[in-house]
Protein backbone atom coordinates (compact mmCIF):
# COMPACT_ATOMS: atom_id res chain seq x y z
CA UNK A 1 0.00 0.00 0.00
CA UNK A 2 1.26 3.26 -0.73
CA UNK A 3 1.33 6.40 1.27
CA UNK A 4 -0.67 9.84 -0.16
CA UNK A 5 0.19 13.07 1.30
CA UNK A 6 -2.61 15.35 0.42
CA UNK A 7 -3.93 19.15 0.29
CA UNK A 8 -0.11 20.33 1.18
CA UNK A 9 1.97 23.35 -0.38
CA UNK A 10 4.97 21.68 -1.72
CA UNK A 11 8.19 23.33 -1.77
CA UNK A 12 11.05 23.06 -3.21
CA UNK A 13 14.21 25.30 -3.93
CA UNK A 14 12.26 26.11 -7.21
CA UNK A 15 8.75 26.09 -7.05
CA UNK A 16 5.75 26.62 -4.30
CA UNK A 17 2.67 24.87 -5.20
CA UNK A 18 -0.34 23.17 -4.12
CA UNK A 19 0.45 19.11 -4.92
CA UNK A 20 -0.31 15.80 -3.64
CA UNK A 21 3.03 13.24 -2.74
CA UNK A 22 2.32 9.84 -3.54
CA UNK A 23 5.19 7.21 -1.57
CA UNK A 24 5.80 4.29 -2.31
CA UNK A 25 8.09 2.20 -0.22
CA UNK A 26 11.30 4.43 0.03
CA UNK A 27 10.43 6.47 -2.90
CA UNK A 28 8.38 9.32 -4.06
CA UNK A 29 6.73 8.03 -6.94
CA UNK A 30 4.42 10.91 -8.30
CA UNK A 31 4.07 14.62 -7.61
CA UNK A 32 0.54 16.62 -9.06
CA UNK A 33 -2.44 17.94 -7.58
CA UNK A 34 -5.27 15.46 -7.68
CA UNK A 35 -3.40 12.22 -7.21
CA UNK A 36 -6.46 9.88 -6.39
CA UNK A 37 -6.54 8.33 -2.94
CA UNK A 38 -7.25 4.62 -4.49
CA UNK A 39 -7.32 2.80 -1.34
CA UNK A 40 -3.69 4.37 -0.25
CA UNK A 41 -3.12 5.57 3.07
CA UNK A 42 -3.74 8.94 2.56
CA UNK A 43 -2.26 12.20 4.68
CA UNK A 44 -4.11 15.51 5.25
CA UNK A 45 -1.56 18.00 4.79
CA UNK A 46 -4.04 20.88 4.91
CA UNK A 47 -2.49 24.27 5.93
CA UNK A 48 0.97 22.61 6.21
CA UNK A 49 4.37 23.00 3.81
CA UNK A 50 5.70 19.77 2.16
CA UNK A 51 9.35 20.16 2.26
CA UNK A 52 12.38 18.10 1.15
CA UNK A 53 14.16 17.03 4.38
CA UNK A 54 16.96 18.74 5.73
CA UNK A 55 20.49 17.84 4.82
CA UNK A 56 22.94 19.27 7.60
CA UNK A 57 26.03 18.74 5.92
CA UNK A 58 28.66 19.70 8.93
CA UNK A 59 27.85 17.48 12.06
CA UNK A 60 30.60 16.17 14.58
CA UNK A 61 29.01 13.32 16.56
CA UNK A 62 30.96 11.24 18.85
CA UNK A 63 33.77 12.89 18.37
CA UNK A 64 37.23 12.89 20.21
CA UNK A 65 38.44 16.15 20.21
CA UNK A 66 39.71 19.02 23.10
CA UNK A 67 40.42 16.10 25.48
CA UNK A 68 37.37 15.11 25.39
CA UNK A 69 34.42 13.37 23.14
CA UNK A 70 31.20 15.26 21.88
CA UNK A 71 28.26 14.59 23.82
CA UNK A 72 25.77 13.80 20.98
CA UNK A 73 26.58 10.46 19.57
CA UNK A 74 24.97 8.99 16.55
CA UNK A 75 21.80 7.73 18.02
CA UNK A 76 21.01 11.08 20.40
CA UNK A 77 22.06 13.26 17.50
CA UNK A 78 20.68 11.96 14.71
CA UNK A 79 17.51 11.49 16.51
CA UNK A 80 17.40 15.06 17.46
CA UNK A 81 18.45 16.58 14.05
CA UNK A 82 15.56 14.24 12.70
CA UNK A 83 13.05 16.09 15.69
CA UNK A 84 14.35 19.23 13.95
CA UNK A 85 13.06 18.22 10.55
CA UNK A 86 16.98 16.90 9.59
CA UNK A 87 16.68 14.21 7.32
CA UNK A 88 20.79 13.61 6.34
CA UNK A 89 23.42 14.46 8.07
CA UNK A 90 27.49 14.60 6.74
CA UNK A 91 29.90 13.73 9.78
CA UNK A 92 33.20 13.82 10.00
CA UNK A 93 35.72 10.89 10.27
CA UNK A 94 39.30 12.07 11.71
CA UNK A 95 42.98 9.95 9.91
CA UNK A 96 44.64 9.80 12.53
CA UNK A 97 47.88 11.06 11.80
CA UNK A 98 50.43 8.20 10.40
CA UNK A 99 47.74 6.32 9.50
CA UNK A 100 45.27 5.07 6.87
CA UNK A 101 41.75 6.78 6.33
CA UNK A 102 39.67 3.35 5.56
CA UNK A 103 40.82 3.08 9.52
CA UNK A 104 39.01 6.13 10.15
CA UNK A 105 36.09 4.71 8.03
CA UNK A 106 35.70 2.14 9.66
CA UNK A 107 36.05 3.67 13.13
CA UNK A 108 33.37 5.94 11.88
CA UNK A 109 30.90 3.09 10.50
CA UNK A 110 31.30 1.45 13.90
CA UNK A 111 30.36 4.38 15.46
CA UNK A 112 27.30 5.09 13.80
CA UNK A 113 26.11 1.07 13.47
CA UNK A 114 23.17 0.39 15.36
CA UNK A 115 22.51 4.10 16.43
CA UNK A 116 21.85 6.58 13.29
CA UNK A 117 18.24 7.37 12.96
CA UNK A 118 18.80 9.08 9.92
CA UNK A 119 20.88 8.68 6.69
CA UNK A 120 23.93 9.63 6.75
CA UNK A 121 27.28 10.70 4.74
CA UNK A 122 30.66 11.17 6.13
CA UNK A 123 33.71 13.44 4.98
CA UNK A 124 37.21 12.46 5.50
CA UNK A 125 39.67 14.78 7.98
CA UNK A 126 42.70 14.72 6.05
CA UNK A 127 46.03 15.18 8.72
CA UNK A 128 48.74 13.30 6.92
CA UNK A 129 48.86 12.54 2.89
CA UNK A 130 52.70 10.09 4.57
CA UNK A 131 53.37 7.99 1.51
CA UNK A 132 49.95 7.11 0.40
CA UNK A 133 47.50 9.64 1.22
CA UNK A 134 46.82 10.41 -2.50
CA UNK A 135 45.64 6.78 -3.18
CA UNK A 136 43.89 6.64 0.04
CA UNK A 137 41.68 9.39 -1.20
CA UNK A 138 40.97 7.87 -4.08
CA UNK A 139 39.66 4.73 -1.97
CA UNK A 140 37.86 6.86 0.31
CA UNK A 141 36.00 8.18 -3.19
CA UNK A 142 35.41 4.41 -4.29
CA UNK A 143 33.72 4.46 -1.00
CA UNK A 144 31.51 7.19 -0.92
CA UNK A 145 33.50 9.74 0.57
CA UNK A 146 33.63 12.25 -1.76
CA UNK A 147 34.75 15.04 0.28
CA UNK A 148 37.36 15.63 2.66
CA UNK A 149 38.50 18.38 5.37
CA UNK A 150 41.83 20.05 5.75
CA UNK A 151 42.36 22.35 8.47
CA UNK A 152 44.43 25.60 8.08
CA UNK A 153 44.38 25.98 12.32
CA UNK A 154 45.00 24.14 15.58
CA UNK A 155 48.75 23.47 14.83
CA UNK A 156 50.00 20.42 16.33
CA UNK A 157 46.49 19.08 16.27
CA UNK A 158 45.01 18.85 12.78
CA UNK A 159 46.52 21.80 11.19
CA UNK A 160 48.35 20.88 7.52
CA UNK A 161 50.41 22.88 5.42
CA UNK A 162 50.04 24.26 2.56
CA UNK A 163 51.55 21.86 0.70
CA UNK A 164 49.62 19.09 1.96
CA UNK A 165 46.79 21.32 1.32
CA UNK A 166 47.53 21.77 -2.35
CA UNK A 167 48.00 18.11 -3.25
CA UNK A 168 44.76 17.00 -1.74
CA UNK A 169 43.22 19.54 -3.80
CA UNK A 170 45.04 18.72 -7.12
CA UNK A 171 43.58 14.80 -6.02
CA UNK A 172 40.42 16.17 -5.87
CA UNK A 173 40.57 18.07 -9.25
CA UNK A 174 41.41 14.90 -11.02
CA UNK A 175 39.04 12.29 -8.86
CA UNK A 176 36.27 14.86 -8.27
CA UNK A 177 35.67 15.25 -4.82
CA UNK A 178 35.73 18.36 -2.87
CA UNK A 179 37.94 19.93 -0.55
CA UNK A 180 36.43 21.71 2.22
CA UNK A 181 38.68 23.90 4.31
CA UNK A 182 38.63 25.02 7.83
CA UNK A 183 39.94 28.50 7.10
CA UNK A 184 41.52 30.23 9.55
CA UNK A 185 45.28 31.24 9.90
CA UNK A 186 45.98 28.72 12.87
CA UNK A 187 49.98 30.20 13.41
CA UNK A 188 49.39 33.72 13.57
CA UNK A 189 46.56 32.97 15.87
CA UNK A 190 48.90 30.83 17.87
CA UNK A 191 51.25 33.22 18.50
CA UNK A 192 48.22 35.69 19.49
CA UNK A 193 46.67 33.09 22.07
CA UNK A 194 50.16 32.60 23.65
CA UNK A 195 50.77 36.30 24.31
CA UNK A 196 46.92 36.46 25.36
CA UNK A 197 47.86 33.92 27.84
CA UNK A 198 51.04 35.51 29.12
CA UNK A 199 49.29 38.78 30.06
CA UNK A 200 47.16 37.11 32.06
CA UNK A 201 43.99 36.73 29.80
CA UNK A 202 42.25 33.17 30.63
CA UNK A 203 38.93 34.04 30.56
CA UNK A 204 36.14 32.68 27.61
CA UNK A 205 36.24 35.97 25.77
CA UNK A 206 39.94 35.96 24.71
CA UNK A 207 39.34 32.82 22.53
CA UNK A 208 36.95 35.18 20.47
CA UNK A 209 38.99 38.22 20.75
CA UNK A 210 42.62 35.79 19.60
CA UNK A 211 40.91 34.92 16.45
CA UNK A 212 40.95 37.72 14.40
CA UNK A 213 38.40 38.40 11.07
CA UNK A 214 41.68 39.11 9.59
CA UNK A 215 42.65 36.06 10.54
CA UNK A 216 39.90 34.18 8.85
CA UNK A 217 39.91 36.17 5.12
CA UNK A 218 43.51 35.90 5.19
CA UNK A 219 42.98 31.84 5.25
CA UNK A 220 40.17 31.69 2.97
CA UNK A 221 41.63 34.11 0.61
CA UNK A 222 45.24 31.30 0.42
CA UNK A 223 42.85 28.47 0.43
CA UNK A 224 40.82 29.79 -2.88
CA UNK A 225 44.22 30.84 -4.60
CA UNK A 226 45.68 27.32 -4.09
CA UNK A 227 42.42 26.35 -5.45
CA UNK A 228 42.85 27.90 -8.14
CA UNK A 229 45.90 27.21 -9.12
CA UNK A 230 45.12 23.22 -8.46
CA UNK A 231 42.20 23.83 -11.24
CA UNK A 232 39.72 22.38 -7.85
CA UNK A 233 36.61 23.68 -6.31
CA UNK A 234 36.61 24.59 -2.51
CA UNK A 235 34.68 24.91 0.43
CA UNK A 236 34.57 27.33 2.83
CA UNK A 237 32.91 25.58 6.21
CA UNK A 238 31.82 27.84 8.98
CA UNK A 239 32.06 30.95 7.57
CA UNK A 240 31.67 33.52 10.02
CA UNK A 241 32.84 37.20 8.94
CA UNK A 242 31.81 39.92 6.58
CA UNK A 243 35.33 40.09 5.64
CA UNK A 244 36.05 36.55 4.70
CA UNK A 245 32.56 36.30 2.79
CA UNK A 246 34.38 39.34 0.82
CA UNK A 247 37.09 36.98 -0.36
CA UNK A 248 34.66 33.94 -1.39
CA UNK A 249 32.17 36.63 -3.42
CA UNK A 250 35.13 37.82 -4.94
CA UNK A 251 36.67 34.94 -6.23
CA UNK A 252 33.13 33.66 -7.75
CA UNK A 253 32.70 36.73 -9.12
CA UNK A 254 35.66 35.56 -11.19
CA UNK A 255 33.44 32.62 -11.88
CA UNK A 256 35.82 30.22 -9.52
CA UNK A 257 33.94 27.45 -7.92
CA UNK A 258 34.24 28.43 -4.21
CA UNK A 259 31.43 27.60 -2.08
CA UNK A 260 30.72 28.15 1.46
CA UNK A 261 28.52 27.74 4.46
CA UNK A 262 28.03 29.85 7.14
CA UNK A 263 26.16 28.30 10.90
CA UNK A 264 23.58 29.42 12.60
CA UNK A 265 24.99 30.54 15.42
CA UNK A 266 27.25 33.44 13.27
CA UNK A 267 23.97 35.07 11.67
CA UNK A 268 22.21 35.31 15.04
CA UNK A 269 24.68 35.16 18.27
CA UNK A 270 27.65 38.25 18.54
CA UNK A 271 30.30 38.84 21.03
CA UNK A 272 28.29 41.69 22.18
CA UNK A 273 25.33 39.89 23.04
CA UNK A 274 26.36 36.48 24.04
CA UNK A 275 30.53 37.19 25.17
CA UNK A 276 30.85 40.50 27.17
CA UNK A 277 33.49 38.77 29.23
CA UNK A 278 31.55 38.97 32.06
CA UNK A 279 31.99 34.94 33.26
CA UNK A 280 33.15 31.54 32.63
CA UNK A 281 29.61 30.82 31.11
CA UNK A 282 30.66 32.43 28.08
CA UNK A 283 32.22 28.95 27.32
CA UNK A 284 29.04 28.06 25.81
CA UNK A 285 29.85 29.63 22.59
CA UNK A 286 33.57 28.62 22.34
CA UNK A 287 33.52 27.48 19.05
CA UNK A 288 36.35 28.24 16.15
CA UNK A 289 35.97 30.68 14.21
CA UNK A 290 34.30 32.31 17.08
CA UNK A 291 31.45 34.41 17.90
CA UNK A 292 31.86 37.82 15.77
CA UNK A 293 30.52 41.24 16.23
CA UNK A 294 26.98 41.89 15.57
CA UNK A 295 27.84 43.83 12.11
CA UNK A 296 28.57 40.68 10.62
CA UNK A 297 25.18 39.14 10.82
CA UNK A 298 23.57 41.65 8.64
CA UNK A 299 26.40 40.41 6.19
CA UNK A 300 25.89 36.91 6.16
CA UNK A 301 21.79 37.17 6.03
CA UNK A 302 22.62 39.15 2.45
CA UNK A 303 25.25 36.93 1.64
CA UNK A 304 22.97 33.87 1.81
CA UNK A 305 20.67 35.78 -0.22
CA UNK A 306 22.99 37.09 -3.35
CA UNK A 307 24.23 32.98 -3.24
CA UNK A 308 27.77 34.21 -1.78
CA UNK A 309 27.24 31.93 0.62
CA UNK A 310 25.18 28.15 -0.46
CA UNK A 311 24.51 26.42 2.54
CA UNK A 312 23.25 27.18 6.74
CA UNK A 313 24.76 23.80 8.20
CA UNK A 314 25.38 23.58 12.12
CA UNK A 315 29.26 22.24 12.87
CA UNK A 316 26.96 20.34 15.70
CA UNK A 317 30.08 19.63 17.82
CA UNK A 318 28.12 19.57 22.00
CA UNK A 319 30.09 19.55 25.05
CA UNK A 320 28.34 19.96 28.18
CA UNK A 321 28.70 22.85 30.10
CA UNK A 322 28.99 21.19 33.51
CA UNK A 323 32.29 18.81 32.76
CA UNK A 324 33.30 19.21 29.53
CA UNK A 325 33.64 23.00 29.19
CA UNK A 326 34.60 23.17 32.70
CA UNK A 327 37.95 21.78 31.28
CA UNK A 328 39.01 25.50 30.43
CA UNK A 329 38.09 26.91 33.82
CA UNK A 330 41.39 28.92 34.15
CA UNK A 331 42.52 28.56 30.25
CA UNK A 332 40.11 29.35 27.51
CA UNK A 333 42.47 27.55 25.09
CA UNK A 334 41.09 24.32 27.48
CA UNK A 335 37.84 25.15 26.55
CA UNK A 336 36.54 22.35 24.34
CA UNK A 337 35.76 24.34 20.87
CA UNK A 338 32.24 23.43 19.98
CA UNK A 339 28.25 24.24 20.53
CA UNK A 340 25.05 22.04 19.58
CA UNK A 341 22.84 22.93 17.16
CA UNK A 342 21.51 20.47 14.52
CA UNK A 343 17.91 20.06 16.35
CA UNK A 344 17.27 23.55 16.01
CA UNK A 345 18.41 24.92 12.16
CA UNK A 346 16.05 24.31 10.32
CA UNK A 347 13.16 26.18 13.09
CA UNK A 348 15.69 28.99 13.64
CA UNK A 349 16.24 29.84 9.85
CA UNK A 350 12.63 29.47 8.99
CA UNK A 351 12.16 31.99 11.36
CA UNK A 352 14.57 34.19 11.03
CA UNK A 353 15.28 33.87 7.85
CA UNK A 354 11.39 33.10 6.12
CA UNK A 355 9.42 35.44 8.95
CA UNK A 356 11.68 38.34 9.27
CA UNK A 357 11.98 38.51 5.50
CA UNK A 358 14.75 37.90 4.66
CA UNK A 359 15.17 34.55 2.65
CA UNK A 360 12.02 33.36 0.64
CA UNK A 361 10.49 29.98 1.27
CA UNK A 362 12.61 28.58 -1.77
CA UNK A 363 15.70 29.83 -0.41
CA UNK A 364 15.41 28.45 2.48
CA UNK A 365 14.65 25.32 1.40
CA UNK A 366 17.65 25.36 -0.90
CA UNK A 367 20.16 26.78 1.79
CA UNK A 368 18.90 23.86 4.11
CA UNK A 369 18.33 21.24 1.71
CA UNK A 370 18.87 21.07 -2.07
CA UNK A 371 22.52 22.85 -2.27
CA UNK A 372 24.28 20.59 0.64
CA UNK A 373 22.79 17.33 -0.99
CA UNK A 374 23.77 18.87 -4.81
CA UNK A 375 27.18 20.07 -3.70
CA UNK A 376 28.32 16.91 -1.44
CA UNK A 377 26.67 14.39 -4.44
CA UNK A 378 23.40 12.93 -3.01
CA UNK A 379 21.25 15.19 -4.86
CA UNK A 380 18.89 14.15 -6.35
CA UNK A 381 18.46 11.24 -4.05
CA UNK A 382 18.31 13.67 -1.50
CA UNK A 383 17.06 17.75 -1.02
CA UNK A 384 14.32 17.62 -3.23
CA UNK A 385 10.71 16.41 -3.61
CA UNK A 386 10.55 15.02 -7.28
CA UNK A 387 9.44 11.87 -8.48
CA UNK A 388 12.35 9.28 -8.02
CA UNK A 389 13.84 10.78 -4.97
CA UNK A 390 13.92 9.46 -1.32
CA UNK A 391 10.99 10.05 0.52
CA UNK A 392 12.93 12.04 2.88
CA UNK A 393 9.97 14.86 3.48
CA UNK A 394 8.96 17.05 6.33
CA UNK A 395 5.53 18.18 6.85
CA UNK A 396 6.14 21.69 8.62
CA UNK A 397 3.57 23.78 10.31
CA UNK A 398 4.53 27.08 9.20
CA UNK A 399 2.41 28.96 12.19
CA UNK A 400 3.75 26.75 14.77
CA UNK A 401 5.12 28.01 17.78
CA UNK A 402 7.92 26.71 19.77
CA UNK A 403 10.64 27.97 22.63
CA UNK A 404 14.12 26.60 22.66
CA UNK A 405 15.51 25.46 25.72
CA UNK A 406 17.84 22.75 27.12
CA UNK A 407 14.84 22.02 29.26
CA UNK A 408 13.22 20.63 26.53
CA UNK A 409 15.56 19.71 23.56
CA UNK A 410 16.27 16.40 22.44
CA UNK A 411 19.94 17.07 22.03
CA UNK A 412 22.45 15.23 24.87
CA UNK A 413 23.82 18.63 26.04
CA UNK A 414 23.10 20.85 29.15
CA UNK A 415 22.82 24.06 27.38
CA UNK A 416 21.06 25.35 24.59
CA UNK A 417 23.41 28.19 22.54
CA UNK A 418 19.51 29.66 21.95
CA UNK A 419 18.18 28.93 24.83
CA UNK A 420 14.69 31.13 25.28
CA UNK A 421 14.63 31.93 21.48
CA UNK A 422 10.69 31.74 20.25
CA UNK A 423 10.39 30.80 17.01
CA UNK A 424 7.08 30.28 14.66
CA UNK A 425 7.53 27.39 12.16
CA UNK A 426 8.18 23.70 13.24
CA UNK A 427 8.37 20.23 11.94
CA UNK A 428 4.85 18.10 12.68
CA UNK A 429 5.63 14.87 10.83
CA UNK A 430 8.82 13.45 9.17
CA UNK A 431 9.37 11.27 6.72
CA UNK A 432 12.62 9.45 5.68
CA UNK A 433 12.74 6.93 3.11
CA UNK A 434 9.01 7.03 3.40
CA UNK A 435 8.99 5.92 6.86
CA UNK A 436 7.03 8.13 9.68
CA UNK A 437 10.11 8.58 12.22
CA UNK A 438 8.98 12.20 13.91
CA UNK A 439 5.70 13.00 14.81
CA UNK A 440 4.25 16.42 17.04
CA UNK A 441 8.32 16.21 18.59
CA UNK A 442 8.88 12.85 19.60
CA UNK A 443 11.06 10.05 17.68
CA UNK A 444 8.77 7.12 17.30
CA UNK A 445 11.25 5.43 14.70
CA UNK A 446 14.05 3.03 15.48
CA UNK A 447 17.51 3.71 16.48
CA UNK A 448 19.90 2.12 13.77
CA UNK A 449 17.72 2.14 10.94
CA UNK A 450 19.58 5.32 9.08
CA UNK A 451 21.98 4.19 6.28
CA UNK A 452 25.30 5.08 5.21
CA UNK A 453 24.95 7.54 2.20
CA UNK A 454 27.40 6.68 -0.33
CA UNK A 455 27.82 10.47 -2.65
CA UNK A 456 29.07 10.49 -6.07
CA UNK A 457 32.20 12.84 -6.42
CA UNK A 458 30.82 15.36 -8.18
CA UNK A 459 30.66 18.46 -5.90
CA UNK A 460 32.76 20.69 -7.88
CA UNK A 461 30.64 20.18 -11.13
CA UNK A 462 28.08 21.91 -9.50
CA UNK A 463 28.18 25.94 -9.33
O1 LIG B 1 34.68 24.74 17.24
C1 LIG B 1 34.40 23.94 16.37
N1 LIG B 1 34.00 24.40 15.21
N2 LIG B 1 34.48 22.63 16.62
C2 LIG B 1 34.33 21.59 15.69
C3 LIG B 1 35.54 21.38 14.85
C4 LIG B 1 35.57 22.27 13.65
O2 LIG B 1 36.54 22.99 13.46
O3 LIG B 1 34.65 22.23 12.86
ZN1 LIG C 1 36.35 23.49 11.40
ZN1 LIG D 1 33.09 21.44 12.39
Amino acid sequence: MALLIKNGTVVTADETFAADVLIEGSTIREVRAGIPANGHTVVDASGLLVLPGGVDAHTHLDMPFGGTTSADDFETGTRAAAIGGTTTIVDFAIQARGTKMRNALDTWWKKAEGKACIDYGLHMIVTDLGTSGLEDMDDMVREGVASFKLFMAYPNVLMVDDATIFKALKQTAKNGALVCMHAENGSVIDVIVQQTLAEGKTAPVYHALTRPTTAEAEAVHRAIALAEIAGAPVYIVHLSSEDALNQVREARDRGLPAFAETCPQYLLLSIEDQMPGKSFDEAKYVFTPPLRKKKNQAKLWDGLKQDHLQVVSTDHCPFCFADQKALGKDDFTKIPNGGPGIENRMQLIHHHGVNAGRLSLNRFVEITSTAPARIFGMYPRKGTIAAGSDADIVLWGPKEKHTISAATHNMRVDYSMFEGFEVVGNARQVYSRGELIVENGKYIGKAGRGTYLRRDARGGAWC
